[in-house]
């Protein structure tokens, strides 16, 4: 009987670990130092440095994660529940013609409006964009709706959880439906 509840177990496990997916919703644009840095990629803060950041996201242990991206390095900064991690490649979120960028106040893991998602975690779960003041910058940090926390950690810093926070949302123009 122990035996087939662990088989089970097992099964289940396997089945809710799917692949990750990116977002097909909004308009990313694959960059890294060599491309041309594109003039409408979406302002989100800027770091502990003073260097603006923008809009990204990069895929890492199998989920899609929200990044920060400095135009003048090439590095994209990300974070997920547990650790930070730089990466040279990434897609930038670049405006549309038919969307408005803005970042919303909202807490505790509700889900706002149009909340734009990089894409889905090993979970299957979508992952948001938040960002919040914290350590000198004003940073994009990962929003897990089931953890009702957007989590930040920026380089060796420490891990930030807040239950106040900002959403990125993607807000269509004038009667545009998706
Ligand atoms: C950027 O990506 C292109 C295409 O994959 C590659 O040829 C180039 O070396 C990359 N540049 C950097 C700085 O990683
Ligand atoms: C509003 O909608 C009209 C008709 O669909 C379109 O031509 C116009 O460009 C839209 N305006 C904006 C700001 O998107």
């Amino acid at each position: 009987m122990y035996k087939v509840a662990c088989i089970v177990f097992a099964l289940f496990a396997v089945a809710s670990a799917v692949p990750s997916a990116f977002d097909t919703e909004h308009v990313w644009k694959a960059g890294n130092l060599s491309y041309p840095f594109p003039g409408n990629a979406i302002l989100g803060g800027f770091d502990p440095y003073g260097y603006n950041i923008y809009i990204g996201r990069v895929k890492y242990s199998n989920t899609i994660l929200p990044a920060r991206v400095v135009a003048e390095t090439g590095v994209a900064y990300f974070n997920n529940q547990l650790t930070s991690s730089k990466a040279t490649s990434y897609d930038l979120l670049v405006a549309g013609r038919n969307v408005n960028y803005l970042w919303v106040r909202s807490f505790d893991g509700l889900y706002e409006r149009y909340a734009v998602s990089v894409g889905t975690s090993v979970y299957n779960e979508r992952v948001f964009m938040c960002r919040a003041k914290t350590d000198g910058g004003l940073l994009i940090g990962s929003l897990f709706l089931s953890e009702k926390l957007c989590i930040i950690k920026h380089e060796t810093l420490a891990l930030r959880k807040f239950d106040k926070y900002e959403v990125l949302v993607g807000q269509p123009k004038n009667g545009t439906v998706f």
